[in-house]
């Protein structure tokens, strides 16, 4: 590590030298890969994390090996960076200081475990990805930040890789917003930054997943949130398997 002049890491491996760049990360998505990235997406406190869990026991049961993960906070310096993203001051960055940071984590993330696990043959599921970013970073902030510099951030940190599959948990932001602030009552440290947001920044990011999705169709699959777990948890099966022909 170290030298100013080495290989580059790529979704489909390793690319010549470039004077510029750090010497990389030797694992990277194949591809041929036969791992399937199935990422979740959704505003506040729209049970990602609950039925990413879920799904994860559904595949195992499958004998479909795979991982969970989330952005931000995949891995240890992922942690660290998600300290500084989600607690404290909601106007301490700016959105483009905010996206710099997302997209480290995400970079670390991907070469480090995301990566690493599709080659090898592990389905991963993560907790946001990218269009995280794109909701809350371009949507969220009414637009005011330019498209295009997500877009080029995206072709640095991650190139042509995507999910396979992405599924945003669609809720009214008001429901989703107390929830999550209920569920901050028992953490120790509140992880609430963007929460603490106006409401028509929530409404914002939704409606920007439902653009996105409809741009993508091939992509996205948007599900209403606002059922029992078990219901949805139903839907994501469903559509899981209809996916991936399982
Ligand atoms: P979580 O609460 O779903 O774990 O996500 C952490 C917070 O970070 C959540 O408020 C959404 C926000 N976020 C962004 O603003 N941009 C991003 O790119 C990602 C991945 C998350």
């Amino acid at each position: 590590m170290g030298s100013l002049k080495g290989k580059v890491a790529t979704p489909r491996g390793i690319e010549g030298e470039k004077e510029w760049q750090m010497e990389l990360f030797p694992e990277c998505k194949a591809p041929d890969s036969k791992g399937m990235f199935i990422t979740f997406e959704g505003g506040e406190g729209t049970g990602k994390s609950t039925q990413l869990k879920l799904l994860s026991d559904y595949l195992h049961s499958q004998q479909i090996n795979n991982l969970a993960t989330k952005e931000p906070g995949g891995t240890e310096i992922g942690l660290e960076l998600r300290q500084l993203l989600v607690t404290g001051d909601k106007d301490k960055f700016d959105a483009v200081a905010e996206a710099l940071l997302y997209y480290a984590d995400r970079r670390v993330h991907l070469t480090t475990k995301v990566w690493p696990a599709l080659n090898n043959g592990v389905w991963v599921l993560s907790d946001r990805f990218a269009d995280s970013t794109v909701a809350y970073q371009y949507y969220g902030y009414d637009k005011r930040v330019d498209k295009r510099l997500l877009d080029e951030l995206y072709q640095i940190a991650v190139g042509d890789f995507k999910p396979d599959l992405t599924i945003v948990l669609d809720m009214d932001p008001k429901t989703g917003l107390e929830r999550s602030f209920k569920k901050a009552l028992g953490m120790a440290t509140k992880e609430t930054r963007h929460e603490s947001r106006e409401l028509a920044f929530h409404e914002n990011l939704r409606r920007g997943y439902l653009e996105m999705a409809r741009q993508e169709p091939e992509r996205f699959v948007v599900l209403d949130a606002d059922k029992s777990i078990e219901r949805l948890h139903i839907d994501i099966v469903q559509v899981v398997k209809e996916r991936f022909k399982l």
